[in-house]
């Protein structure tokens, strides 16, 4: 599995590349690969010849007292689960590539209104860091597609508003979330539950699809739905942050005619924040 670090290494990949009128995939990660990136590549890779993966734990999207320094940095394991996947190259960047004035007087991308609520509310300034760093990593790569999951809904949203709205030459495909056999979702900060957290986790992904399932028989008092699923959450020992009911195409609070709507939540158990979310079709 080939891993370039600079800007310059990186374009003259791409540049081979293009002069073969190969399409080129971004999947953007910070690395820490579980299965649950490894489907973004094979899914980048139906839409694409070549299939490029940054590995970048960017710091502008972390806030003060967030895991920063404590998100798992596994670059060698990431090669070798690489190289079983349809991957062809991994990006690796440091700080100064991606941010060459350094993080303070860097350029930033930042979108209005989607990003007030829900995770955007508990945790300021993220999604700046995140829009910021994936429209930089879009200037570095000019993918002519890039692939992000479901499981953080409110990003592959955002993220899209981004590129319709700079109408950035990049398509935006969003890959189903990958779950453990017992429901939770992948996700590299799994790896803080302790074995009793570990144990309750997929109380989440549960309470969700109940919610998702009254939904589907009919039910329309959201408000009820949503408060008596936070209280079935508390009770399971997580600490609530967020749990709507909300119209998916764009979060906003919807009418009882709402056919496609999402459920999502945020709830931690130590200090692990877990996020997952279902898309109800109606
Ligand atoms: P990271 O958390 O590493 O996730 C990288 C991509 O993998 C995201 O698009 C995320 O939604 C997707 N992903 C994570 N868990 C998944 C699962 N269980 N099933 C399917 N897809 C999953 O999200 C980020 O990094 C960053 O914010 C980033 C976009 C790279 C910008 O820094």
């Amino acid at each position: 599995m080939k891993v370039v670090h600079s800007k310059e290494e990186l374009g003259e990949q791409i540049a081979e590349w293009r002069h073969n009128d190969e399409h080129v995939a971004l999947v953007p990660t910070m690395g820490s690969l579980h299965a649950g990136h490894l489907s973004l590549v094979e899914l980048a890779r139906e839409h694409a010849e070549r299939v490029v993966v940054s590995i970048f734990v960017n710091p502008t999207q972390f806030g003060e007292a967030e895991d920063f320094d404590e998100y798992p940095r596994t670059l060698e394991l990431d090669k070798r689960r690489l190289k079983t996947t349809a991957a062809d190259l991994i990006f690796a960047p440091d700080v100064a590539t991606v941010y060459p004035l350094g993080v303070e007087n860097a350029t930033t991308v930042s979108v209005p209104g989607l990003t007030e609520n829900f995770c955007g509310a508990s945790r300021p300034g993220h999604f700046d860091g995140v829009t910021t760093v994936v429209a930089r990593l879009f200037a570095l790569v000019q993918p002519d597609v890039a692939v992000f999951g479901q499981k953080d809904y409110q990003q592959q949203l955002v993220i899209r508003h981004m590129a319709e709205d700079m109408n950035l030459p990049v398509s935006i495909i969003t890959a189903n979330t990958v779950r453990e056999e017992d429901g939770l979702a992948m996700s590299s900060r799994n790896a803080y539950l302790s074995d009793d957290e570990r144990a309750i986790a997929p109380v989440l992904f549960k309470t969700l699809g109940a919610v998702g399932q009254e939904l589907q028989n009919g039910r329309r008092n959201f408000a009820d739905l949503e408060s008596k699923a936070m209280e079935e959450l508390r009770e399971a020992g997580f600490t609530v942050d967020y749990f709507a009911i909300r119209r998916a195409q764009n979060l906003e609070v919807p009418d009882r005619d709402c056919d496609e709507l999402v459920v999502l939540a945020a709830a931690a158990l130590g200090s692990a924040r877990l996020i997952d979310n279902i898309v109800v079709t109606v």
